[in-house]
């Protein structure tokens, strides 16, 4: 739960605090990650270019954020920009996307400073462009004793290839340490992800109604729940992030354990004739 003196509370708007009313203070996630979908539909159904619904896009980025950093929440990764984005997109589309990244960064230091909102990235970024990776840099450098929420934007990202990453760099410090390959446990993999340093999301969002992974954080969402919502990213703000929230609080976690409703618990099953099917 997030200590008193990080909530700010008072600045969500009176809706968002309607909302955030109903939610129960101790049982918020530790770590929302969301897959941003539907910039293009967004422009589409306005006969807009999609580049548009792109900067709307960046808009509902900030929104979130800040009512993220306003209810204390301590992790927020956000997949902006996917390797398959990188490698399939448009020419124009990718350099529009790095163009938008640039300025979202210029624009936005002032709100994450007075929001303390510290600043991450991960993924292949260094495949970025130059002039990307220095803006990204700044950032990360002037955000980084900020001790509230941590926003992390996942950018040139694909799950699959931070599997590889990890396998590599685990591969070589096991050659290194003459570790034997029965000792290698889940954590030894956690730990050369790019994510090692924080904890795995609770809570996993996705706009505009496809069901699907799309690559992203594969290992990291094994016990996420998943809220997939109709809403397009750009119509997505702080409040339907507090409705998931309050979504995700109605769900049982389980962890492959037995639920409150999960029928009578059978002391000892060694007398119950198995029939053959
Ligand atoms: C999906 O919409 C979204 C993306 C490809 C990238 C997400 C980018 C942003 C939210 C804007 C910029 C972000 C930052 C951090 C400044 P889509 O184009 O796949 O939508 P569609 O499926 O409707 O075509």
């Amino acid at each position: 739960m997030p200590s008193s003196s990080t909530l700010r509370i008072h600045e969500l708007t009176s809706e968002e605090r309607a909302v955030y009313a109903t939610l129960k203070p101790e049982g918020l996630p530790q770590h929302v990650a969301i897959i941003m979908d539907g910039n293009g539909r967004w422009a589409g159904r306005r006969s807009l270019k999609r580049f548009l619904g792109h900067q709307r896009g960046a808009r509902s980025v900030q929104l979130v954020t800040e009512t993220a950093s306003r209810i204390g929440l301590p992790w927020l990764t956000l997949y902006a920009f996917s390797l398959e984005n990188n490698l399939r997109r448009p020419r124009a589309e990718v350099s529009f996307l790095m163009r938008l990244l640039k300025s979202y960064l210029e624009s936005n230091l002032q709100r994450m400073m007075d929001n303390n909102v510290r600043m991450r990235y991960i993924g292949r970024t260094h495949d970025l462009p130059a002039e990307v990776q220095d803006k990204m840099s700044w950032v990360e450098d002037a955000t980084a004793r900020n001790t509230g929420t941590t926003l992390t934007l996942a950018l040139n990202y694909g799950g699959r290839s931070e599997l590889v990453d990890a396998f590599r760099k685990l591969a070589a410090e096991v050659r290194q340490k003459h570790t034997p390959l029965d000792h290698i446990t889940e954590q030894d993999i956690h730990r050369h992800l790019y994510t090692a340093h924080m904890p795995d999301p609770d809570l996993l969002i996705r706009t505009s109604g496809e069901l699907r992974i799309s690559n992203f954080l594969l290992w990291q969402i094994a016990y996420a729940e998943i809220f997939v919502t109709e809403r397009l990213w750009p119509d997505f703000s702080g409040i339907h992030l507090l409705e998931a929230i309050a979504a995700f609080q109605q769900r049982e976690r389980r962890y492959g354990g037995l639920g409150e409703d999960c029928g009578e618990v059978e002391e000892d099953p060694e007398h119950i004739h198995i029939a053959a099917s």
